[in-house]
């Protein structure tokens, strides 16, 4: 039971009040024999005994009184303490939502890609939602409910046997017959309620996808083929949540029956016996209404064991998610202290695998504090694989890099982290204010800071807004143009004050006027950052101080504009492709005729060219 112990652990802190409150529950359990035991005694004891009292009934009426008296203030006794169990009990289950969804949302911060490429978001949702319901289900009802079978079980049997032994011994014939009906269940049951949540989670999965989407969905006139699959999703669920009622209800006629034989067993056998004088009316109407307290705890072991099945299923989910371990993470032992980076970065014999297939291979290169490092190649040559290796989105697979001579694996990752600017290639931004999108890496950045890298970011377009700096973004950027949104992103990276400013293709959706004026803008960044900038177009890569050329994971080009031109490679090939000349004697001929500042209009005619 794998899924009880983990359970159990999960409960540190309130395992006493758990279990305290679990055995203050069965008390009010046992008070339920109170009713049926006091009833015989008022048979017994005063309706019986009346023609032996003719006439004066005041003894009588005393004692009828006294056993009524009792039987209320039990009453009220067994309400207050199931009362005061239930509440404590509940606090345990809340109290582990609570700390399993703290837990678990620590626990995702610091998962990686290889994890989320596994886990959809929205099987992960149903795990923080409807499997966490689950757990606290199992912690306030599944224990409680068998604790209050095997309670009420015990307490009736041993207050028959009291009463009558050969009697009880009849209606106990069932019990074990009941057992192993539904011990079969819970076994056939098992894998319908697994199907029923991996249905769940497709459902959800579906759904959560499908509303990030709307908008490709809306574009492409899909929204008929969208609701056909969800409609296939939900009909899947609902025919896994059929099939497994049925199962339930091909044992239910079994459990049921055997529980409604044991009130004949008591006509039957408690009847012979009072007619031969064995047992008195008092005890045979007692066992006649303690019949229950016997078949209840038999009937609802059924259906515990249902709910059993259902909360195992949820509860491994559970487990998967809390065993969970990212593959990049803090090294054992000494980490290397420090706050500041430098910013030398040096790729020594880098090779990195992913998946099977070798992406980086044996890259080895330096770049110095300061220098600005421009890299180029074509679309899956590694590019994004290469930078992600340097702030350890992912760790190498042979040979390493390097920040200031050390290891980044020697780093403390917040440390890394914290030193390195990056705009991604996707851009995510946050439903909330720019400001704080702006801010995001450094929440205690004053305004005038905020102001001064959404200038250098030339994010023009905020000052232009109704609320400027202070206007909600909708979620993942919604309403910002492309550009827009890399611009925010620029500022975000820029505003930590990095010692390594990482910009991969982030300036591909801006204009070239502007992009052209970001790229001085960054050449001329107050501070000695470290920048490397994945390119596509010659242009924005012509003034950094090296150009890297990448392919098939390989290096095979480096140097200055100047040197790579004349080297006659990819970069020459992508230069007379974007100048939209056709060699670089046309190119020359090309330029003198026009003037040196108007080079801007060269390249937007050149993009118009190469647009069609
Ligand atoms: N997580 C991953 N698992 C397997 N292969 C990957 C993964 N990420 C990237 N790749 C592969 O690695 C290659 C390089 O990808 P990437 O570095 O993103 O290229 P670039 O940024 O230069 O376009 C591609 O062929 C891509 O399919
Ligand atoms: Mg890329």
């Amino acid at each position: 039971m794998k899924q009880v112990k983990w359970l159990w652990n999960q409960m540190k802190g309130y395992r006493a009040r758990y279990v305290f409150s679990v055995v203050v529950l069965m008390i009010p359990i046992i008070m339920q024999l109170q009713n049926p035991i006091i009833s015989q005694m008022i048979v017994d004891q005063v309706i019986l005994k009346i023609p032996e009292y003719k006439g004066d009934m005041q003894e009588l009426i005393d004692r009828l009184i006294r056993l009524l008296a009792w039987m209320v203030s039990l009453m009220v006794i067994r309400t207050i303490v199931w009362r005061f169990g239930i509440v404590s009990i509940e606090r345990c289950g809340q109290r582990f939502l609570y700390d399993f969804k703290k837990k678990m949302f620590h626990k995702l911060q610091n998962l990686d890609r290889g994890f989320y490429k596994r886990n959809e978001t929205g099987d992960l949702m149903t795990r923080l939602t409807s499997d966490a319901e689950m757990g606290k289900h199992g912690i306030v009802a599944l224990l409680r409910g068998f604790m209050e079978c095997f309670t009420l079980y015990i307490a009736t049997t041993v207050y028959m046997f009291s009463k009558d032994v050969t009697l009880t011994l009849g209606l106990m014939v069932f019990t074990p017959i009941i057992f192993v009906v539904t011990f079969r269940f819970s076994k056939t049951a098992r894998p319908y309620y697994m199907r029923l949540r991996e249905k769940l989670s497709r459902m959800n999965s579906n759904a959560q996808e499908n509303i990030e989407a709307n908008r490709v969905i809306k574009a492409f006139a899909r929204e008929d083929y969208e609701k056909r699959k969800f409609r296939e999703r939900n009909e899947d669920f609902r025919q896994a949540n059929i099939k497994a009622s049925f199962v339930w209800l091909r044992f239910y006629p079994a459990i049921e029956g055997f529980s409604q034989a044991l009130p004949i067993v008591v006509l039957v056998m408690g009847g012979i016996f009072l007619m031969n004088g064995r047992i008195t009316a008092g005890t045979f109407l007692a066992f006649n209404s303690l019949c229950w307290t016997l078949a209840a705890p038999m009937r609802n072991m059924g259906m515990l064991v249902n709910d059993t099945q259902r909360f195992m299923a949820s509860i491994d989910k559970l487990i998967e998610l809390d065993a969970a371990e990212p593959t990049v993470s803090n090294k054992e032992g000494e980490l290397v202290e420090t706050d500041k980076l430098e910013g030398r970065i040096e790729f020594r014999d880098v090779s990195v695998k992913l998946e099977h297939t070798d992406v980086l291979e044996h890259v080895t290169f330096t770049i110095q504090p300061g220098e600005t490092v421009a890299l180029m190649g074509p679309t899956g040559s590694g590019k994004t694989t290469m930078i992600n290796c340097i702030n350890r989105f992912i760790d190498v697979t042979g040979g390493a890099v390097l920040i200031d001579d050390i290891d980044v694996r020697d780093y403390d990752l917040d440390v890394l982290r914290k030193n390195i600017g990056i705009a991604n290639q996707d851009v995510f931004l946050f439903s909330d204010t720019i400001n704080r999108n702006i801010a995001f890496g450094n929440s205690t950045l004053p305004s005038n800071q905020i102001e001064r890298v959404a200038r250098l970011a030339r994010a023009d377009f905020i000052w232009r807004m109704q609320n400027s700096f202070d206007t909600m973004i909708g979620e993942r950027g919604t309403g910002l143009s492309g550009g827009q949104k890399q611009r925010l992103a620029l500022a975000r990276a820029i505003a930590i004050n990095p010692s390594i400013l990482i910009l991969d293709d982030t300036t591909s959706a801006v204009d070239m006027n502007t992009e052209s004026e970001i790229r001085d803008n960054l050449l001329e960044m107050s501070g000695n950052a470290t920048k490397i900038l994945i390119a596509q177009r010659y242009f924005s890569a012509m003034k950094a101080d090296r150009i890297f050329i990448l392919d098939h994971g390989h290096i095979i080009e480096t140097g200055t504009h100047k040197e790579l031109l004349r080297q006659g490679g990819y970069y020459q090939e992508i230069y007379l492709l974007q100048r939209g000349v056709s060699s670089l004697e046309e190119d020359e001929a090309d330029r003198r005729s026009l003037s040196d500042d108007a080079t801007d209009a060269t390249a937007r005619r050149t993009e118009v060219r190469a647009n069609g």
